[in-house]
């Protein structure tokens, strides 16, 4: 089978490498998947970057999420059946022809459903779904900033809030993705690139104070992010793409600087939180809440109450186009490369 390797960091066209690798055989608890398309994901470009702490040593095959048709179970796997369509959280090994996945990670998917919706199911709904449903519980009326609201996991949670009768205030880097924020329902889209978006938070809100900021970039976003919180605000950190603009490890550490401190005592006082959310640690220490996560989001999906958003296909051989698109911010909703 192929497997495409991650072999330097750096530029997509001279980082990944297409190799012959032998199949892999299933254990007890694992299912073999035989990969229709494989997902994208922000931390795929941090990754090929040198920038993603849990990247593993290169070479390595980079992937969270594959869309696919199950090959071979394991003895101890009862439902999930050889020839269901499933989507399928990877933990890494994603971008092969064949992967292995832990059971508890993998759901039947109907027939009709397209590979991007299919994928985004798996990391960016997963992560969107626990974030905003599980670790800050939003709740109607509830005024809440989405950063990179027209990306893969932004999409998501804009559904998700939707769901919840949030008021959404979403920030992106174009009027086209303004246009389509809107299309989506989001009440008060903001293109950052050409307006202050702190200001207009202010218009927006008046007196009040913002509810929860779902925050994906990291840096003085999160500084600022911190000021605009009322009481019971929550400050959601699950990413850090700002750091992707660093251009050298003094201009990174000024960023990580600009996040700010927090005393808990001050957090107390003012009652706001800090929650940081990393899927893989989940995954790695909780695994039964992902597959909660996971076949609530299939469910949601399958009833019809979240929709496809955007979304590209690219084919393997254009591999590093589907990089340079995700990394050069053009991209609304999820990405995924087709075998
Ligand atoms: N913690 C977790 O478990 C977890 C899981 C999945 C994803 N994530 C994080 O969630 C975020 C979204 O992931 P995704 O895969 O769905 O990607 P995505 O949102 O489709 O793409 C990233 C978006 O971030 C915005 N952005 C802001 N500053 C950027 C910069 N300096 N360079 C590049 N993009 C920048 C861009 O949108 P605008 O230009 O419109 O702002 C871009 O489209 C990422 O930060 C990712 O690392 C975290």
């Amino acid at each position: 089978m192929k497997s495409i390797y991650l072999t330097r960091f750096g530029k997509p066209e001279q980082a990944f490498e297409i190799r012959e690798t032998k199949t892999p055989v299933c254990k007890n608890d694992e299912v073999l998947i035989k990969v229709d398309a494989f997902g994208l994901n922000f931390a795929d470009v941090m990754a090929r970057k040198g920038l993603y702490n849990d990247c593993p040593p290169l070479p390595c095959v980079l992937g969270y999420d594959v869309v696919g048709r199950i090959e071979a179970i394991g003895k101890n796997v009862s439902v999930i059946n050889v020839n269901d369509r499933v989507i399928s959280l990877t933990r890494f090994g994603g971008y092969a022809e064949y992967v292995i996945a832990d059971a508890r990670a993998v759901v039947k998917i109907s027939e009709d459903m397209s590979a991007t919706f299919a994928a985004s199911l798996a990391t960016q709904y997963c992560t969107a779904y626990f974030a905003a449903m599980e670790a800050t519980k939003i709740s109607e009326g509830e005024i809440v900033l989405v950063h990179a609201a027209a990306g893969g996991v932004g999409t998501a949670l804009v559904q998700l809030l939707k769901l919840r009768k949030a008021i959404i205030i979403g920030t992106c880097s174009s009027d086209e993705k303004v246009n389509y924020l809107r299309t989506l329902g989001v009440q008060h889209p903001i293109n950052y690139k050409t307006s202050d978006y702190k200001i207009e938070i202010k218009k927006i809100i008046g007196d009040k104070k913002l509810d929860a900021v779902f925050d994906s970039l990291g840096g003085k976003y999160i500084r600022d992010g911190m000021k605009l919180l009322g009481p019971c605000g929550r400050m959601i950190c699950f990413g850090g793409a700002e750091l992707n603009s660093s251009k050298n490890i003094f201009s990174r550490w000024r960023k990580i600087i600009q996040f700010g401190f927090y005393h808990p005592g001050i957090m107390m006082m003012q009652s706001k939180a800090i929650i940081g959310v990393n899927m893989l640690k989940v995954g790695d220490n909780k695994p039964q809440i992902l597959k909660r996560v996971l076949t609530e989001v299939v469910s949601l999906a399958e009833k019809g109450l979240i929709k496809p958003a955007g979304g590209k296909e690219f084919a393997v051989a254009d591999l590093a186009s589907a990089h340079n698109a995700l990394e050069s911010r053009t991209t609304i909703g999820k990405i995924v490369v087709k075998w």
